[in-house]
């Protein structure tokens, strides 16, 4: 990966973070853009000391705002020359309360997938410059249970029963993470720009303490049997680095091996209505 510059969403803590240590120890230059950047600059700190590279950045960047999103791209395309991976991998799961951001969007829509559209979106011509270039975006299998009838609630107030403790909307986010890499790939057909998908496993991380008392009890008392960070960085690492996913895009991964997607993600109705709604949401305020 020398010579190789890569952005990695949410890269101060578990996937994330294993998937920047990664690529840090193949030669890459990884930037960690992350809303804290004091944890940020921990981690950092941490992947040069293990990795040695010295190529290791931090950006703040909080997903779940827009016009952060903004400022972060300004910066990157002024200071950057080339973005050959993109990895979106920032994500809340269940908040025990409905959230609604200062620009009037649903917490977990806007952190899972408005903010990651709106970035890769703006990053787009540095990525097409830098081809062949990828974009990986860590879903879940959760997508399973999502619904795309729910986007409908993107723009406003989503009723509160929305936050059942699985986290409903948490399903539909996922579910939007893996059509807008359907999408995406579709529309990029013929620029030698890659984009594909991914469930990570169930990983140990910090995820599930910052979920609902439902969600964390369930990561309490099953954690011995979860994989580890490492571990659960393997796909995201693999979509990143792998000569056996030249070429590839448009498909879903888990376990560094391409899985059959359900029905309910392949609705191209459903994934231009989606893509339209996110372009008002983000691109046109
Ligand atoms: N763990 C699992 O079992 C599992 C299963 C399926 C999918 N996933 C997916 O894997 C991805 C990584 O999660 P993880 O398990 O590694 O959890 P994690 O340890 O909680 O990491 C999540 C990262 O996202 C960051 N983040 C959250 N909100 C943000 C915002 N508004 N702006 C910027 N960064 C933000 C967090 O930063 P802070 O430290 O500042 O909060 C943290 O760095 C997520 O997309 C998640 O949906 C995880």
């Amino acid at each position: 990966m020398k010579g190789k510059t890569v952005i990695i969403t949410g890269a101060n803590s578990g996937i994330g973070k294993e998937t920047a240590r990664d690529l840090a120890g193949r030669g890459a230059k990884v930037i960690l853009a992350c809303r804290s950047i004091s944890k940020a600059q921990a981690a950092s700190n941490d992947i040069r000391a293990t990795t040695k590279s010295e190529e290791v950045y931090v950006k703040q960047l909080d997903i779940s705002s827009l016009s952060s999103v903004r400022r972060f791209v300004e910066e990157i395309k002024r200071e950057e020359t080339r973005l050959d991976v993109l990895i979106n991998n920032a994500g809340i799961s269940a908040p025990s309360e409905q959230s609604i951001t200062e620009e009037g969007l649903e917490l977990t829509f806007a952190t899972n997938h408005l903010g990651h559209f709106l970035l890769t979106n703006l990053l787009l011509d540095l990525i097409k410059k830098s081809a062949p270039s990828r974009i990986v975006i860590v879903a879940a299998t959760a997508y399973r249970f999502g619904e795309a009838s729910e986007f409908e609630f993107m723009p406003g107030y989503p009723n509160i029963d929305e936050y059942g403790p699985l986290g409903a909307m948490y399903c539909h986010s996922k579910l939007a993470n893996v059509m807008f890499s359907l999408e995406l790939a579709k529309l990029l057909e013929g620029t030698n720009v890659t984009v594909n998908c991914l469930h990570p496993g169930i990983v140990n991380t910090e995820f599930y303490n910052n979920s609902s008392k439902y969600l964390q009890n369930f990561g309490f008392f099953s954690r011995f049997f979860f994989k580890s960070p490492t571990e659960g960085a393997q796909t995201s690492i693999h979509l990143a680095v792998s000569e056996d996913v030249d070429g590839v895009t448009g498909r879903f991964f888990s376990d560094c091996r391409e899985e059959k997607l359900e029905e309910i993600a392949l609705d191209k109705y459903d994934a231009r209505e989606l893509w339209q709604r996110s372009e008002q949401l983000t691109m046109k305020q």
